[in-house]
């Protein structure tokens, strides 16, 4: 690891699953044990673990402790037995692709194995885990290459090493940038309600000596309308056949301000987050979570009594207003469906 790599949120040790709490960062860095599959689909919905690559990653190791548990119950009959597991994990958020993604790719190796299934999954999921951060540290250098000496980068939520099995996505281009000396400030939106900003990407860039700057969201544009910002670098839960890009919600409006201010608009996602299946992103489907993520700060109300809140947690940017696209096979300027089709073929 190197000295501008330092964060891993996700780890099997001694036979369970260990999660860095991030509901408690930055205040406190402590993780958590699994050992069983129920426990782990619900850290994945109360958001100990989140972004859309960690929560893959996650859920391939809950396949690891589904198995181990319905082969200790029914060595002949866990195949059967761990369906209702896997389909309590794939409910646990429904705009992550990778959450999907991974679930099928262990699901995959369950027709091969004989006897004892742990090992053979344990060795899968360690392997979706290592793809993770190689595919990062690819994306980190090409996305590095399409930014100009100089240039100050926005990001938001966090798409970083939290987010994923380590170095991140627009954390990673950001790592990278920075290792060549091309970026002179970066800048993080806080990213309400969960404040993934000013929480997370703030600390993890603080722990790798990154200098960052805390915005509102309300402040990008006019720091774009400024000439502050050259580049907005983001990842993705997913990404439509089309192009159409879904993340965070707010990062639309920074796309759309992105395009009014003649500043460049770069996704970062490994090709786990792309999604064929869906032709756009009108067919993506949005979490909405509780409103009390708004009104409330922790347990304290801040809103006024009995206003209602409406909470969708992520947004879909059109294609047309996405500079490039990276992912770790390549870099697609300008996206549409040809392109990217043309860029998942090229395995
Ligand atoms: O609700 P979250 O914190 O899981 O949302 C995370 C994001 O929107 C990230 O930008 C996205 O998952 C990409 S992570 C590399």
């Amino acid at each position: 690891m190197n000295k501008m790599d330092t964060v891993r949120p996700i780890r099997w040790h001694e036979d369970s699953l260990k999660l860095l709490d991030q509901r408690l960062l930055p205040a406190e860095s402590s993780e958590i044990s699994y050992d069983k599959v129920t426990m782990v689909a619900d850290a994945i919905r109360d958001m100990v673990v989140r972004g859309a690559p960690a929560i893959g990653i996650t859920a391939a190791f809950g396949v690891v402790l589904a198995a181990r548990q319905r082969y200790a119950e029914n060595p002949t009959g866990w195949r059967e037995s761990i369906r209702e597991d896997l389909t309590q994990l794939a409910a646990a958020r429904p705009t992550a692709i990778n959450l999907f993604w991974a679930i099928e790719r262990m699901q995959g190796c369950f027709d091969g194995i004989d006897g004892d299934p742990v090992e053979r999954l344990l060795t899968e999921a360690q392997n979706i885990h290592q793809e993770d951060i190689a595919a990062n540290m690819r994306m980190g250098e090409l996305g590095a290459d399409l930014i100009g000496a100089g240039s100050n980068i926005l990001t938001h939520c966090n798409a970083g090493a939290l987010a994923t099995g380590g170095y991140g996505t627009a954390l990673g281009v950001i790592r990278s940038a920075v290792a060549a000396g091309k970026v002179e400030q970066v800048f993080a939106d806080e990213t309400r309600p969960w404040l993934q900003g000013a929480r997370l990407t703030a600390w993890e860039l603080l722990q790798d000596g990154i200098p960052v700057t805390l915005i509102a969201e309300g402040a990008a544009s006019w720091l774009m309308q400024q000439g502050k910002v050259q580049w907005i670098v983001v990842g993705s839960d997913r990404i439509a056949a089309n192009g159409d890009v879904a993340n965070k919600i707010g990062t639309y409006q920074l796309a759309v301000s992105a395009r009014y201010h003649g500043v460049k608009f770069m996704v970062a996602a490994p090709t786990s987050t792309v999604d064929m299946n869906v032709a756009d992103g009108a067919a993506i489907p949005i979490e909405t979570r509780n409103a009390d993520e708004l009104l409330k700060c922790g347990d304290k109300n801040v809103a006024a009594a009995g206003a209602s809140a409406w909470n969708p947690v992520f947004d879909v940017t059109p294609a047309a207003l996405v500079d490039a696209i990276v992912t770790e096979r390549g870099v697609v300027e300008k996206p549409d469906a040809k392109k990217i089709l043309a860029m998942m073929k090229n395995a």
